[in-house]
Protein backbone atom coordinates (compact mmCIF):
# COMPACT_ATOMS: atom_id res chain seq x y z
CA UNK A 1 0.00 0.00 0.00
CA UNK A 2 2.71 2.50 1.25
CA UNK A 3 6.22 2.46 -0.15
CA UNK A 4 8.58 5.17 0.80
CA UNK A 5 12.11 4.93 -1.05
CA UNK A 6 15.40 6.85 -0.50
CA UNK A 7 13.34 9.82 1.15
CA UNK A 8 15.51 12.86 2.44
CA UNK A 9 14.11 16.06 3.12
CA UNK A 10 16.09 19.25 3.96
CA UNK A 11 14.96 22.77 5.08
CA UNK A 12 16.73 25.40 3.42
CA UNK A 13 16.48 29.41 5.41
CA UNK A 14 18.36 31.93 3.31
CA UNK A 15 22.17 30.41 2.84
CA UNK A 16 21.65 27.50 5.33
CA UNK A 17 20.61 24.16 4.40
CA UNK A 18 19.96 21.60 7.58
CA UNK A 19 18.99 18.28 6.84
CA UNK A 20 15.91 16.57 8.50
CA UNK A 21 15.51 13.03 7.05
CA UNK A 22 18.23 10.97 5.25
CA UNK A 23 17.44 8.20 3.17
CA UNK A 24 14.83 6.86 4.71
CA UNK A 25 13.32 3.06 3.44
CA UNK A 26 10.13 1.63 4.35
CA UNK A 27 6.47 -0.34 3.64
CA UNK A 28 3.38 -0.37 5.62
CA UNK A 29 0.51 -2.76 3.87
CA UNK A 30 -2.95 -3.27 5.01
CA UNK A 31 -3.53 -5.09 8.38
CA UNK A 32 -0.43 -3.41 9.74
CA UNK A 33 1.33 -1.10 12.43
CA UNK A 34 4.47 0.24 11.40
CA UNK A 35 6.11 2.45 14.88
CA UNK A 36 8.06 5.08 14.03
CA UNK A 37 10.18 6.02 17.40
CA UNK A 38 13.04 8.07 18.43
CA UNK A 39 13.56 11.02 20.35
CA UNK A 40 12.42 14.53 19.62
CA UNK A 41 14.17 16.44 16.82
CA UNK A 42 14.63 12.60 15.05
CA UNK A 43 12.42 13.42 11.85
CA UNK A 44 9.58 11.50 12.67
CA UNK A 45 6.73 14.47 11.93
CA UNK A 46 8.70 15.62 9.32
CA UNK A 47 8.62 12.08 7.39
CA UNK A 48 4.60 12.28 8.32
CA UNK A 49 4.52 15.79 6.52
CA UNK A 50 6.33 14.74 3.82
CA UNK A 51 4.34 11.69 2.87
CA UNK A 52 1.12 14.20 3.18
CA UNK A 53 2.86 16.89 1.11
CA UNK A 54 1.97 19.81 3.33
CA UNK A 55 5.43 20.62 4.81
CA UNK A 56 6.52 24.39 3.97
CA UNK A 57 7.87 25.85 0.99
CA UNK A 58 11.62 25.77 2.71
CA UNK A 59 11.53 21.74 2.42
CA UNK A 60 12.77 19.99 -0.27
CA UNK A 61 11.78 16.66 -1.01
CA UNK A 62 13.82 14.01 -2.59
CA UNK A 63 12.62 10.13 -3.11
CA UNK A 64 9.83 8.54 -4.01
CA UNK A 65 6.65 7.84 -2.29
CA UNK A 66 4.18 5.21 -3.44
CA UNK A 67 0.83 4.96 -2.23
CA UNK A 68 -1.61 2.53 -3.81
CA UNK A 69 0.70 2.00 -7.09
CA UNK A 70 1.17 5.81 -7.51
CA UNK A 71 3.82 8.01 -6.84
CA UNK A 72 2.43 10.98 -4.36
CA UNK A 73 3.00 14.12 -5.57
CA UNK A 74 1.75 18.00 -5.30
CA UNK A 75 -0.41 17.14 -8.35
CA UNK A 76 -2.38 14.34 -7.33
CA UNK A 77 -2.28 14.74 -3.42
CA UNK A 78 -5.67 16.12 -2.76
CA UNK A 79 -6.99 12.57 -4.15
CA UNK A 80 -5.54 11.10 -0.99
CA UNK A 81 -5.12 13.29 1.28
CA UNK A 82 -7.80 13.37 4.15
CA UNK A 83 -9.44 10.23 2.05
CA UNK A 84 -7.52 7.63 2.01
CA UNK A 85 -4.45 8.93 3.74
CA UNK A 86 -5.49 10.07 6.84
CA UNK A 87 -3.58 12.04 9.45
CA UNK A 88 -3.90 12.45 13.54
CA UNK A 89 -1.64 15.18 13.81
CA UNK A 90 0.97 15.46 16.79
CA UNK A 91 -0.85 18.91 17.75
CA UNK A 92 -5.02 17.49 17.43
CA UNK A 93 -6.25 19.90 19.40
CA UNK A 94 -5.89 22.84 17.23
CA UNK A 95 -7.46 20.84 14.69
CA UNK A 96 -10.95 21.18 16.23
CA UNK A 97 -12.90 24.76 16.41
CA UNK A 98 -13.61 25.95 20.11
CA UNK A 99 -16.69 27.02 19.13
CA UNK A 100 -19.18 24.08 17.83
CA UNK A 101 -19.76 21.13 19.27
CA UNK A 102 -18.22 17.52 18.63
CA UNK A 103 -21.58 16.64 16.95
CA UNK A 104 -22.08 19.57 14.61
CA UNK A 105 -17.92 19.21 13.49
CA UNK A 106 -18.50 15.45 12.83
CA UNK A 107 -21.60 16.21 10.55
CA UNK A 108 -19.73 19.12 8.70
CA UNK A 109 -17.47 16.47 7.98
CA UNK A 110 -19.15 13.74 6.67
CA UNK A 111 -21.36 15.98 5.15
CA UNK A 112 -18.55 17.36 2.80
CA UNK A 113 -18.91 13.86 1.76
CA UNK A 114 -20.75 13.87 -1.20
CA UNK A 115 -22.15 10.29 -0.33
CA UNK A 116 -23.94 10.87 2.68
CA UNK A 117 -26.22 13.72 2.33
CA UNK A 118 -29.07 12.64 4.89
CA UNK A 119 -29.03 13.53 8.27
CA UNK A 120 -30.04 10.03 9.72
CA UNK A 121 -27.83 8.18 7.87
CA UNK A 122 -25.05 10.14 8.54
CA UNK A 123 -26.02 10.19 12.72
CA UNK A 124 -26.10 6.51 12.32
CA UNK A 125 -22.01 6.27 10.67
CA UNK A 126 -20.73 8.23 13.39
CA UNK A 127 -22.87 6.64 16.28
CA UNK A 128 -21.18 3.23 14.87
CA UNK A 129 -17.91 5.23 14.69
CA UNK A 130 -17.66 6.60 18.18
CA UNK A 131 -19.05 3.64 19.88
CA UNK A 132 -16.48 1.53 17.90
CA UNK A 133 -14.20 3.84 19.85
CA UNK A 134 -14.98 2.78 23.40
CA UNK A 135 -17.60 5.83 23.48
CA UNK A 136 -20.59 3.33 25.64
CA UNK A 137 -23.18 6.54 25.26
CA UNK A 138 -21.92 8.32 21.83
CA UNK A 139 -25.16 11.04 22.02
CA UNK A 140 -23.23 12.34 24.99
CA UNK A 141 -20.40 13.52 23.07
CA UNK A 142 -21.95 15.01 20.31
CA UNK A 143 -23.56 17.42 22.37
CA UNK A 144 -20.08 18.62 23.90
CA UNK A 145 -17.46 21.08 23.06
CA UNK A 146 -13.98 20.01 22.70
CA UNK A 147 -12.85 21.90 26.14
CA UNK A 148 -15.17 19.68 27.89
CA UNK A 149 -13.68 16.46 27.28
CA UNK A 150 -10.87 14.94 28.54
CA UNK A 151 -7.40 14.39 26.59
CA UNK A 152 -8.52 10.71 26.77
CA UNK A 153 -11.66 11.95 25.02
CA UNK A 154 -10.38 14.03 22.89
CA UNK A 155 -8.05 11.93 21.26
CA UNK A 156 -10.68 9.57 20.26
CA UNK A 157 -12.76 12.29 18.76
CA UNK A 158 -9.77 12.71 16.92
CA UNK A 159 -9.66 9.17 15.74
CA UNK A 160 -13.12 9.32 15.01
CA UNK A 161 -12.68 12.34 12.36
CA UNK A 162 -9.74 10.48 10.95
CA UNK A 163 -11.63 7.07 10.49
CA UNK A 164 -14.76 9.41 8.82
CA UNK A 165 -12.50 9.54 5.75
CA UNK A 166 -12.46 5.93 5.48
CA UNK A 167 -8.86 5.53 4.57
CA UNK A 168 -6.41 2.43 4.11
CA UNK A 169 -3.86 4.11 5.95
CA UNK A 170 -3.84 6.49 9.26
CA UNK A 171 -1.17 8.24 10.22
CA UNK A 172 -0.92 9.05 13.80
CA UNK A 173 1.88 11.48 14.74
CA UNK A 174 2.37 11.16 18.88
CA UNK A 175 -1.07 10.25 19.90
CA UNK A 176 -0.56 9.28 23.23
CA UNK A 177 1.15 12.32 24.42
CA UNK A 178 -1.67 14.24 26.16
CA UNK A 179 -2.48 11.50 27.94
CA UNK A 180 -1.39 9.13 31.26
CA UNK A 181 -0.32 5.82 31.19
CA UNK A 182 -3.12 3.69 31.32
CA UNK A 183 -5.02 5.78 29.10
CA UNK A 184 -1.94 5.43 26.26
CA UNK A 185 -2.90 1.59 26.32
CA UNK A 186 -6.08 1.51 25.71
CA UNK A 187 -5.83 4.78 23.22
CA UNK A 188 -3.28 2.12 21.37
CA UNK A 189 -5.31 -0.98 21.71
CA UNK A 190 -8.18 0.68 20.03
CA UNK A 191 -5.90 1.81 17.45
CA UNK A 192 -4.98 -1.81 17.40
CA UNK A 193 -8.55 -3.12 16.92
CA UNK A 194 -9.17 -0.71 14.16
CA UNK A 195 -6.53 -1.80 12.61
CA UNK A 196 -7.68 -5.47 12.16
CA UNK A 197 -11.82 -4.49 11.45
CA UNK A 198 -10.65 -1.66 9.16
CA UNK A 199 -7.51 -4.17 7.30
CA UNK A 200 -6.16 -0.60 8.46
CA UNK A 201 -2.70 0.55 8.08
CA UNK A 202 -1.19 2.17 10.07
CA UNK A 203 2.09 4.73 11.17
CA UNK A 204 2.28 5.02 14.52
CA UNK A 205 4.71 7.78 15.83
CA UNK A 206 5.91 7.48 19.05
CA UNK A 207 9.20 8.48 21.25
CA UNK A 208 8.47 5.40 23.79
CA UNK A 209 9.46 2.45 22.10
CA UNK A 210 8.43 -0.10 24.97
CA UNK A 211 5.16 1.30 25.15
CA UNK A 212 3.80 0.89 21.22
CA UNK A 213 5.91 -2.53 21.07
CA UNK A 214 2.94 -4.17 22.44
CA UNK A 215 0.87 -2.36 19.83
CA UNK A 216 3.35 -2.91 16.67
CA UNK A 217 4.16 -5.17 13.54
CA UNK A 218 6.83 -3.63 12.38
CA UNK A 219 9.58 -0.84 13.86
CA UNK A 220 11.66 2.05 12.39
CA UNK A 221 14.03 3.53 14.87
CA UNK A 222 15.04 6.93 13.50
CA UNK A 223 18.19 8.68 14.91
CA UNK A 224 19.12 12.10 13.84
CA UNK A 225 16.97 11.85 10.37
CA UNK A 226 18.74 8.56 9.80
CA UNK A 227 17.20 4.61 9.98
CA UNK A 228 19.77 3.19 12.60
CA UNK A 229 17.45 0.20 12.74
CA UNK A 230 14.33 -1.20 10.60
CA UNK A 231 12.21 -4.55 10.86
CA UNK A 232 9.74 -6.78 12.13
CA UNK A 233 8.95 -6.40 15.89
CA UNK A 234 9.89 -9.70 17.32
CA UNK A 235 13.94 -9.08 15.55
CA UNK A 236 14.06 -5.57 17.16
CA UNK A 237 12.80 -6.20 20.57
CA UNK A 238 14.26 -9.57 20.85
CA UNK A 239 17.58 -9.44 18.95
CA UNK A 240 18.09 -5.62 18.98
CA UNK A 241 21.61 -4.94 16.83
CA UNK A 242 22.07 -1.03 17.08
CA UNK A 243 23.19 0.10 20.86
CA UNK A 244 20.41 3.23 20.49
CA UNK A 245 17.61 0.60 19.99
CA UNK A 246 19.22 -1.46 22.66
CA UNK A 247 18.90 1.90 24.70
CA UNK A 248 15.24 2.08 23.62
CA UNK A 249 14.40 -1.02 24.82
CA UNK A 250 16.01 -0.83 28.34
CA UNK A 251 16.08 2.37 29.64
CA UNK A 252 13.18 4.48 27.80
CA UNK A 253 15.49 7.67 28.09
CA UNK A 254 13.57 10.76 28.79
CA UNK A 255 15.40 12.77 26.66
CA UNK A 256 14.68 16.11 27.72
CA UNK A 257 17.61 15.99 29.91
CA UNK A 258 19.19 12.61 29.82
CA UNK A 259 22.91 11.12 30.07
CA UNK A 260 22.41 10.99 26.24
CA UNK A 261 22.41 14.35 25.56
CA UNK A 262 25.58 15.45 28.04
CA UNK A 263 27.55 13.09 26.16
CA UNK A 264 26.86 14.92 23.15
CA UNK A 265 29.13 17.43 24.97
CA UNK A 266 31.93 15.30 25.54
CA UNK A 267 32.38 13.13 22.12
CA UNK A 268 33.67 14.77 18.56
CA UNK A 269 30.87 14.39 16.09
CA UNK A 270 31.93 12.13 13.32
CA UNK A 271 30.67 12.03 9.91
CA UNK A 272 30.76 8.20 9.74
CA UNK A 273 28.44 6.60 12.29
CA UNK A 274 26.36 9.18 13.17
CA UNK A 275 25.64 7.64 16.88
CA UNK A 276 28.87 7.47 17.22
CA UNK A 277 29.75 10.46 19.47
CA UNK A 278 27.07 8.76 22.15
CA UNK A 279 27.77 5.24 21.80
CA UNK A 280 28.90 3.10 24.72
CA UNK A 281 29.46 0.12 22.11
CA UNK A 282 32.18 2.20 20.14
CA UNK A 283 35.55 0.61 19.70
CA UNK A 284 38.03 1.48 16.56
CA UNK A 285 36.77 -0.74 14.46
CA UNK A 286 33.55 1.80 13.96
CA UNK A 287 35.14 3.96 11.47
CA UNK A 288 33.39 2.89 8.55
CA UNK A 289 29.60 2.55 9.28
CA UNK A 290 27.42 -0.16 7.19
CA UNK A 291 23.73 -0.65 6.56
CA UNK A 292 23.36 -4.66 6.96
CA UNK A 293 20.86 -6.92 6.76
CA UNK A 294 19.29 -10.55 8.30
CA UNK A 295 16.55 -11.03 5.79
CA UNK A 296 14.44 -7.87 6.42
CA UNK A 297 15.61 -6.76 9.92
CA UNK A 298 18.07 -4.04 8.57
CA UNK A 299 20.81 -1.75 11.16
CA UNK A 300 23.11 0.93 10.63
CA UNK A 301 26.44 0.07 12.62
CA UNK A 302 30.17 -0.42 11.28
CA UNK A 303 31.31 -2.78 14.24
CA UNK A 304 32.16 -6.25 13.75
CA UNK A 305 30.17 -9.30 15.65
N1 LIG B 1 10.14 24.18 8.80
C1 LIG B 1 11.30 23.77 9.27
N2 LIG B 1 12.42 24.49 9.05
C2 LIG B 1 13.63 24.07 9.54
N3 LIG B 1 13.81 22.95 10.24
C3 LIG B 1 12.73 22.21 10.50
C4 LIG B 1 11.42 22.56 10.03
N4 LIG B 1 10.55 21.61 10.45
C5 LIG B 1 11.28 20.70 11.13
N5 LIG B 1 12.57 21.05 11.17
C6 LIG B 1 13.69 20.34 11.80
O1 LIG B 1 13.68 19.00 11.35
C7 LIG B 1 14.11 18.14 12.39
C8 LIG B 1 13.07 17.07 12.60
O2 LIG B 1 11.91 17.66 13.17
P1 LIG B 1 10.59 16.83 13.48
O3 LIG B 1 9.55 17.79 13.92
O4 LIG B 1 10.29 15.97 12.34
O5 LIG B 1 11.06 15.94 14.71
P2 LIG B 1 10.21 14.88 15.56
O6 LIG B 1 10.98 13.62 15.56
O7 LIG B 1 8.81 14.86 15.08
O8 LIG B 1 10.28 15.52 17.02
P3 LIG B 1 9.19 15.53 18.20
O9 LIG B 1 9.27 14.17 18.83
O10 LIG B 1 9.65 16.61 19.10
O11 LIG B 1 7.84 15.80 17.60
C9 LIG B 1 14.33 19.01 13.63
O12 LIG B 1 15.70 19.29 13.72
C10 LIG B 1 13.53 20.24 13.32
O13 LIG B 1 14.08 21.39 13.94
S1 LIG C 1 29.20 1.79 14.34
FE1 LIG C 1 30.18 1.76 16.36
S2 LIG C 1 29.71 3.78 17.18
FE2 LIG C 1 28.26 3.41 15.53
S3 LIG C 1 26.49 2.47 16.47
FE3 LIG C 1 27.80 0.81 15.79
S4 LIG C 1 29.03 0.32 17.64
FE4 LIG C 1 28.18 2.35 17.95
MG1 LIG D 1 6.99 15.35 15.91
Amino acid sequence: MLEVKNLSIEFHHKNITKKAVSNVNFTVKGNEILGIVGESGSGKSTIAHAILRILNESAKISGEIIFDNSILTDKNIDSYRGKSISYVSQNFFESLSQYFTIGTQLHLLLKSKSTYRNRKERAEIISAILFSLDFKDPKKILGKYPFELSGGMLQRVIIAFALLNEPSLLIADEPTSAVDTIIKQKLLNILYKQKKIRNLGIILISHDLPLVSRFVDKILVLFAGQIVEYGNLKDIIWNPRHPYTKLLINSKPDFSKTELRQKRIYRTPSEQCIYRQYCDEYTEECQKVEFRNENSHFWRCGKKE
